[in-house]
C-alpha cells in the first residue's frame, strides 16, 4: 500500500467566448439593469469570465482538462482507475447519470474504472481531492482523476445583477498517483447545512417539470462573512495536521470567488499577495472549477516548482468548506 498521494498532472479548459465587465454592462442595460465595469472589480475583482457556447456541457470542458491532466502525468486515459467530477451544473438533471461517466465515456476509457460525482458546490473539487486521496491511501486505487467543471452561466438569472456579473464556466483536472513520496501532507472537510439557504438552486423537479426556480440564489454578504471566518480555521487545521507553519507555504492557490476574500485570508495567515495564485479576475467564479483552474495556470507558467507546497481551500453551498496542504 501506498502511503502518498501526488499530484502528476494538471490540466484546464476555458470555453472560448471571454465576456468582459463591458459585455456584461452592455448585456444587462438591455433587460434595464444598471452595472459597471467599476462596480464589478471594487466588490469582486472580476474584470472578465467565460461562457460556454450552447450545446457545451461540463463533461466537455472537463474531458479536454482531463486530457491535458493525463498527457502532463505521462499516461493514457485508460490507467485511469477512478475519475471523480465535481460538479453543480451536471450534464445531465440531478446528476444522473453521472458527469464522472459521461466523462470517462469522452475520454475513450474501457476499463471499467468506477467513476462519481461529488457535490459540494464551490468547495467541490477539495472535497474531491480529499475523497481521492483517502482511496489511494487506503490502496483501493492508483491513478485517480480528480476533476472541477462547471457551467455556470446555466444556472444564472441575467435579470439578478446581484450574482450574474459573478459566475463564469470552466474546468480543471489533476491526475493523482500513488507514491512513497509525499505528495498530499493532510485535507480537511466541513459542512453546515445550517446555511444551506444562503446559496442554493432552490428548485425541484416535480412532476416532470422545475418546480421552484433553477436559477442560482445567493445573499452575497452572509456568504462573505462565513466564508472569512472558516477559511483561516480551516487553513490553520490542515497546517497543524502536516505540522508545518503558514509561513512554509508557497502559494496559497483559494477558490476564486472574490478577491476581498482571498485578500483576507492571506492577511490572516500572514501570507504576502506575491505567493497567492489569482485568476478571479479573468475567469470569475467557476465554482468546483476554480481551485484546478488556478493551479494549472500557475503549474504551466512555471510559478510552482517541484517541492513546494500550495495549500488549496475553498467554501461553498450546503454550507462547505474545506482545505488541502500539498507538497508537489
Ligand atoms: O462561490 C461561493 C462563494 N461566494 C462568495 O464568496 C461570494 C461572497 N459575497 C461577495 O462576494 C459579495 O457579497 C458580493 C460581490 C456578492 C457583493 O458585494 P457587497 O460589497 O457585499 O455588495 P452588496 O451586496 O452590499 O451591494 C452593494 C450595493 C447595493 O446597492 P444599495 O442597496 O447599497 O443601494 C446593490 O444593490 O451594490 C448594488 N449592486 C450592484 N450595483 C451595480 C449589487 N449588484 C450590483 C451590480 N452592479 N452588479
Amino acid at each position: 500500500m501506498s502511503k502518498y498521494t501526488r499530484i502528476v498532472g494538471t490540466g484546464s479548459c476555458l470555453p472560448p467566448r471571454r465576456v468582459s465587465n463591458h459585455d456584461m454592462t452592455t448585456l444587462l442595460a438591455a433587460r434595464g439593469l444598471d452595472t459597471s465595469d467599476e462596480w464589478i472589480v471594487s466588490r469582486s475583482g472580476i474584470s472578465a469570465r467565460h461562457f460556454a457556447d450552447d450545446g457545451v456541457l461540463s463533461s466537455d470542458l472537463g474531458a479536454t482538462a482531463a486530457r491535458h491532466a493525463i498527457d502532463m502525468a505521462g499516461l493514457k486515459p485508460d490507467d485511469i482507475d477512478l475519475i471523480i467530477v465535481a460538479t453543480s451544473t451536471p450534464d445531465f438533471l440531478g446528476g444522473f447519470p453521472s458527469t464522472a461517466c459521461v466523462v470517462q465515456r469522452k475520454l475513450g476509457i474501457t476499463n471499467d474504472c468506477a467513476a462519481l460525482d461529488v457535490q459540494a458546490v464551490c468547495s467541490g473539487f477539495v472535497y474531491a481531492m480529499s475523497v481521492a486521496d483517502n482511496f489511494i491511501r487506503c490502496g483501493m486505487h492508483k491513478r485517480v482523476l480528480v476533476i472541477g467543471a462547471e457551467v455556470f452561466s446555466r444556472i444564472l438569472d441575467f435579470n439578478d445583477r446581484t450574482t450574474c456579473v459573478l459566475f463564469g464556466d470552466g474546468a480543471g483536472a489533476v491526475v493523482l498517483a500513488a507514491s512513497d513520496e509525499p505528495g498530499v501532507l493532510a485535507t480537511r472537510l466541513h459542512a453546515d447545512g445550517r446555511h444551506a439557504d444562503i446559496l442554493c438552486v432552490p428548485g425541484a423537479v416535480q412532476g416532470g417539470a422545475i418546480a421552484g426556480s433553477a436559477f442560482l440564489y445567493m445573499d452575497g454578504q452572509a456568504v462573505f462573512k462565513l466564508a472569512v471566518s472558516v477559511l483561516e480555521k480551516v487553513a490553520n487545521e490542515v497546517l497543524q495536521i502536516a505540522g508545518m507553519e503558514a509561513s512554509q507555504i508557497d502559494w496559497l492557490i483559494p477558490h476564486q470567488a472574490n478577491i476581498r476574500i482571498m485578500q483576507g485570508t492571506a492577511k490572516k495567515l500572514g501570507l504576502p499577495m506575491e505567493k497567492m495564485v489569482v485568476t478571479v479576475d479573468q475567469h470569475g467564479n467557476t465554482s468546483a472549477a476554480s481551485i484546478p483552474l488556478a493551479l494549472d495556470v500557475a503549474m504551466r507558467d512555471g510559478r510552482i516548482k517541484a517541492g513546494q507546497h500550495i495549500m488549496l481551500e475553498a467554501v461553498g453551498g450546503g454550507f462547505t468548506w474545506g482545505a488541502v496542504l500539498a507538497r508537489i
